[in-house]
C-alpha cells in the first residue's frame, strides 16, 4: 500500500500515519520529522530549514526531493508520505522518482478540517523535549503542567504553533498545496476524509476507504 496524506497543518495528517502505520506495517515518509530531527542535530539540512520552517514557508522543493529520494530508495515495501508533496513542482517531482523506481501510488487521502478547529488543536499542542512524545491541553493533557508523564522531561511548544504562525501556514496551505489536491483528483486517485470528527472515527473513515478499495 503506498499513499500520501495531505491536509492543512493540524488536520491530522501524523496523528492517524503513525496508526495507519502500526495497522499495515508501513514507512513512515514525514518529511517535517525529517526536518526537526535535522534542526535537532544541527545539520546543514536543519540549519537551512529552520529559517522556512519558523515562519511557516515551505522549504525549497529541491531540498525537499533530495530527502524523498533518499528515503525511497530505501523503503522497499508500502509507505505513507505525510506533509509531501506540498506544491505541483513536488507532486511532478514525486511522478519522476517513483516511474524510476517502477513504483505507483494507491490512495491520496485528504483530511478536510474547518480553520477555527485548527488553530484550537495547534495551539494546544505540546511535545516532550527528552523522548518527543506529543499531549494536546485539550484532547491529551499531561498529568502534572507542562511535565511529561511517560520520561519526567519539560514539555515545550513547536515554534511554528503561534496564532500568527498557524495563519502563515494556512494561508500557504491554501496558496501552494491545495492546487496540488486537484493534481490527484485529476487523476482520479484523491479521497477526501473529514478529519473533523473523533481521533477513532476519522481512522474508521480512513481503515473502511481502504478496506472497499482493496
Ligand atoms: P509538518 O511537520 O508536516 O507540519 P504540518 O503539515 O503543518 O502538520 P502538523 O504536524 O502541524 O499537523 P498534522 O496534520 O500532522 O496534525 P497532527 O496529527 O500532528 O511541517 C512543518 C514545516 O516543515 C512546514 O511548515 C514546512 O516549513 C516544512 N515542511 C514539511 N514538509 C515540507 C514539504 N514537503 N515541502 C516544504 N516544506 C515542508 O495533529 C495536530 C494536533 O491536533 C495534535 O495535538 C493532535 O493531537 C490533534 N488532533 C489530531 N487529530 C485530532 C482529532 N481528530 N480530534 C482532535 N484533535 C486532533
Amino acid at each position: 500500500m503506498r499513499m500520501i496524506f495531505l491536509g492543512p497543518p493540524g488536520s491530522g495528517k501524523g496523528t492517524q500515519a503513525k496508526k495507519l502505520v502500526e495497522k499495515y506495517g508501513l514507512a513512515h515518509i514525514a518529511t517535517g520529522d525529517i526536518l526537526r530531527k535535522a534542526i535537532t542535530d544541527k545539520t546543514g539540512l536543519g540549519l537551512n530549514a529552520k529559517k522556512f520552517m519558523d515562519a511557516g514557508e515551505l522549504v525549497p522543493d529541491e531540498i525537499i526531493l533530495g530527502i524523498i529520494k533518499e528515503e525511497l530508495t530505501g523503503a522497499g515495501g508500502g509507505f505513507i508520505f505525510d506533509g509531501f508533496p506540498r506544491t505541483l513542482a513536488q507532486a511532478e517531482g514525486l511522478d519522476g522518482i517513483l516511474s524510476e523506481l517502477g513504483l505507483n501510488l494507491d490512495y491520496v487521502i485528504s483530511l478536510k478540517v474547518a480553520d477555527d478547529a485548527i488553530i484550537d488543536r495547534l495551539v494546544s499542542r505540546r511535545l516532550c523535549k527528552n523522548c518527543g512524545f506529543e499531549f494536546n491541553l485539550k484532547t491529551r493533557p499531561p498529568k502534572v503542567e507542562g511535565i511529561c508523564d511517560r520520561c519526567g522531561s519539560e514539555l515545550f511548544q513547536r515554534p511554528d504553533d503561534t496564532v500568527e504562525v498557524i495563519d502563515n501556514r494556512l494561508s500557504v496551505y491554501r496558496e501552494k498545496t491545495e492546487p496540488v489536491e486537484d493534481y490527484y483528483r485529476k487523476k482520479r486517485i484523491l479521497v477526501e476524509i473529514d478529519g473533523g470528527k473523533g481521533f477513532d472515527k476519522v481512522f474508521g473513515s480512513i481503515t473502511e476507504m481502504v478496506g472497499a478499495r482493496e
